[in-house]
């Protein structure tokens, strides 16, 4: 890809699937990789992506404020922010008022203290990349998924409101909304429900054209073109990684 060797990157929700992924194929594309995530560092996984690792809560407005700063003084000015980090909560209308807090308040509210603290260091670099992570939940209703769903839809939103608000400034602002993508959270809840793995994978994959799950590689691929300059006449827009998901 173009444009991207050298660059700051910070990808939120770092040490998960998709972010992880996407850590690994920035790396490749010689970006300075800063992940952020609620979780304690891990060494390993950290040090494979050769990143720098800030533990923060991106609800939290005082520690994105500082971890944000931190990474201009360490680092240098973010060029991409990539937003993956997201908390999981499908309810329907039996919702209380505490989940919506705690979905909305990182799903959104986070998701946007993220941008707020690295926009002027992008403005400082003549310009910038934002990336946020939707899904195909954002164009669809599902069962039981009301909580989650209104978030992926609010990302679209956002992203669309702040393409028009960060045009004047050079700020590309886009949606990447992936289909189902085969990860070890896809193993783990089916371990925890008790579900046949290969069942649910079978079920999960009929979903789609392509009769399969994606791969958080294949993600990372269309976050890295996004984030790049191949991508240079590109924002505001939702890219579709479903294997024709929503095509059906
Ligand atoms: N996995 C899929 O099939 C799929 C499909 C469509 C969209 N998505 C979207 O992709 C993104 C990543 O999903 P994933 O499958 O990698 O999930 P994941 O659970 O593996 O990763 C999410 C990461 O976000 C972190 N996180 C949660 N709350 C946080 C907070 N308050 N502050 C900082 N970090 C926090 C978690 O610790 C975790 O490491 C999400 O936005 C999700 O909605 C995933």
């Amino acid at each position: 890809m173009r444009g991207l060797k050298n660059k700051v990157v910070i990808i939120t929700g770092g040490l998960g699937d998709l972010g992880y992924a996407t850590a690994r194929r920035m790396m490749e594309e010689d970006c300075k990789v800063v992940l952020f995530d609620l979780l304690p560092r891990d060494q390993e996984k950290v040090a494979a992506v050769k990143a720098a690792y800030y533990q923060v809560d991106i609800s939290d407005e005082n520690a994105v404020k500082d971890a944000c700063a931190s990474v201009e003084r360490e680092v240098g000015p973010v060029n991409i922010l990539i937003n993956t980090a997201a908390r999981f909560i499908f309810k329907g209308v039996e919702a209380t008022p505490e989940e919506w807090q705690q979905i909305c308040s990182v799903n959104i509210a986070g998701t946007s203290l993220m941008a707020k603290y690295t926009v002027p260091q992008m403005k400082k670099n003549g310009g910038g990349s934002i990336i946020n992570f939707s899904s195909v939940s954002g164009f669809v209703g599902q069962s039981d998924f009301a909580t989650y769903n209104a978030t992926k839809f609010a990302i679209r939103g956002l992203t669309k409101c702040w393409a028009q608000d960060l045009a004047p400034f050079q700020i590309r602002v886009n949606a990447l909304c992936p289909g189902y993508i085969y990860t070890k959270a896809f193993i783990d809840s089916c371990e925890k429900l008790g579900l046949d793995i290969e069942e649910e994978d079978k079920r999960a994959s009929a979903m789609h054209l392509l009769n399969r799950q994606g791969k958080p590689e294949e993600v990372a691929a269309a976050a890295a073109f996004l984030a790049s300059d191949d991508a240079s006449f590109v924002t505001g827009s939702d890219l579709l990684v479903d294997g024709g998901y929503l095509a059906k």
